[in-house]
């Protein structure tokens, strides 16, 4: 142990009264991820978890102070009455102070696995393997009905995540983010100050979401599901159609659009590039194995890539060649299809013109009237084809549109007219996923060590905060991002160096942006480089 906070964690070897069966200094069947070795319990750190589930952490709040430091501050009940303690951190996440309940005067108590749990909820980017140990263990407890953890603690799977998490307490506590590796030891000078010892605050910030989340599985998911600032969508109620091991894509977009698909709406998937759209479209087609056509928007694409065109044969003659819609809608007659115009917003205006008229569904006896022979009582969508006069039929239960595309400034797009984005019933946002299972992503693409693709994933989140403030062109895309896993793992680069180079021939021109003679933007990667260095790569 690197000091006396860190030591009197562990120096208890007493039973924890709190959880049965379990005693200071006992084996830990599944340790942190970061622990080489064998995890032995903390009775201070499995007291604290065990009054977190018991709902004692009754609020917390950052604490930002003039020196630019800030504080996690976490007020919890005890039968002494409301304690307030918690973790007082430089700017770059080194412990400063341990900070103690006012009147603990061992200044190391269990409520600072509180603090500590809090904190790295708080910083849930970074603390991967904690949240992960978290919502296993959340999960594990749901399962026995939120009990009081003193009466399951038997139950083998519960008790196994609850000290996992102990163990993960322990490593985010003395090593953040870092590896666990004495010079990244981020308590090694940190000093007990006691609660009302802190220096007043110039701003607070409430963790209420946080707090939440430490005894609510539902706010627990949308808080790690929360991704950046956008308007985090909630986990979908719908269960996908078979398992979700299934298909490989990650997010509950899948479900969304699989039960928008199977009720045949038109479906409008956007976000940015390389965050999984047409992937999870040729997902859910796959796994409905469910017909398809598929035609991808470009600015070239002429009549017969899309409705069609007449065009010389051999002889002289002249015929009528059906394009990827026409087909669909042909085949849509017999059977249900899916037709998916991914890129939707790179698609010449003259084909988007097409899909407000079409998607207009249009009664049996209308189509009668105008001498148009459709079998079945409808309603149908139409589609007339230019020159040879003829209207394509199908009934509107067999045909469904899906549409993918980048929208925004960034991309050299067409906005979509309202008119043709009336037509879509069901619009899903698709972003980058939260670092943690991004992380689980690039590991299961890639077969990456957890540790260095973690640190990929840092890289890649950087870029999409840089790029989010101005101050990047571009940002590291999900599938931009496996593929420079894929290289690193290949050529086992694991420093700085190799890694901006894999970069350099992988990335790096899309990130950094271009100048006015074709080069990449140098300042701009040398800045990406140095962010690798200060990962410790
Ligand atoms: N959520 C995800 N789940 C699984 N894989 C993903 C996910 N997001 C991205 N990927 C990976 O990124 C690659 C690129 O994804 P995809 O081409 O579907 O992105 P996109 O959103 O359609 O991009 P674009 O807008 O440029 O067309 C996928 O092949 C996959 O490897
Ligand atoms: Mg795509």
């Amino acid at each position: 142990m690197s000091n006396d906070i860190t030591s009197k964690l562990y120096r208890s070897k007493r039973a924890v009264a709190e959880f049965p069966g379990v005693s200071g200094g006992d084996a830990i069947p599944i340790p942190a991820k970061r622990n080489p070795g064998d995890g032995v319990a903390s009775a201070l750190i499995l007291k604290g978890v065990c009054a977190t589930l018991q709902g004692k952490v009754l609020s917390a709040q950052i604490e930002r102070y003039g020196d630019g430091t800030y504080a996690v501050v976490v007020e919890s009940a005890g039968s002494g009455g409301n304690r307030t303690g918690g973790l007082h951190l430089e700017a770059d996440g080194r412990v400063k102070a341990v900070i103690a309940p006012k009147g603990l005067t061992w200044g190391v108590t269990y409520h600072l696995a509180m603090a500590t749990q809090v904190e790295a909820l708080f910083r849930k980017e970074e603390s991967l393997d904690l949240v992960e140990a978290y919502g296993e263990m959340l999960l594990e407890w749901k399962k026995l009905g939120r009990a009081d953890p003193t009466g399951i603690s038997s139950k083998a799977s519960f008790k196994s995540a609850v000290l996992r998490l102990t163990d993960e307490c322990y490593y985010w506590f003395r090593y953040g983010a870092e590896d666990a590796d004495p010079t990244n030891d981020r308590v090694a000078d940190a000093e007990i100050t006691f609660s009302h010892q802190r220096p007043a605050a110039v701003t607070t910030e409430d963790l209420g979401p946080v707090v939440q989340a430490l005894t609510d599985p539902d706010a627990f998911n949308a808080l790690v599901n929360a991704s950046g600032p956008g308007i985090a969508v909630p986990a979908p109620s719908i269960t996908p159609p078979v398992a979700t091991g299934a298909t490989d894509f990650v997010g509950w977009q899948y479900a969304e659009l699989w039960a928008a698909v199977t009720r045949g709406e038109h479906v409008l998937l956007a976000g940015p590039t390389g965050c999984g759209k047409t992937m999870c479209t040729r997902e859910v087609l796959r796994v409905l194995d469910r017909a398809c056509v598929e035609t991808c928007g470009m600015e070239s694409l002429s009549d017969l890539d899309v409705i069609g065109a007449i065009v010389p044969r051999p002889g002289g003659t002249r015929e009528w060649v059906d394009g990827p819609l026409t087909r669909a809608m042909r085949r849509a007659q017999h059977e249900p299809v899916t037709f998916f115009l991914d890129e939707i917003t790179r698609m010449p205006r003259v084909h988007l013109n097409l899909l407000p008229g079409l998607l207009n569904p249009r009664s049996a006896d209308d189509l009668r009237r105008q001498e148009v022979e459709a079998e079945g009582d409808g309603p149908f969508y139409t589609l007339e084809l230019p020159m040879v006069g003829e209207v394509v039929w199908t009934p509107c239960a067999y045909f469904n549109l899906v549409a993918a595309g980048n929208f925004g400034r960034h991309y050299a797009v067409y906005d979509l007219d309202p008119a043709v984005r009336r037509r879509f019933s069901a619009v899903l946002d698709f972003d980058y996923l939260p670092a943690m299972q991004e992380r689980d992503l690039v590991v299961s693409r890639t077969g990456l060590d957890d540790s260095l693709a973690s640190q990929l994933v840092k890289v890649a989140t950087e870029t999409r905060r840089l790029h989010a403030n101005a101050e990047l062109p571009g940002a590291l895309d999900t599938g931009s991002l496996v593929v420079w896993a894929a290289k690193a793992r290949d050529r086992g680069a694991g420093d700085a160096t190799s890694l901006y180079h894999l970069a350099c021939i992988t990335w790096i021109d899309q990130v950094a942006g271009r100048g006015h003679d074709g080069r990449v933007i140098e300042a701009n990667a040398l800045a990406i480089h140095d962010f690798m260095k200060t990962l410790g790569l």
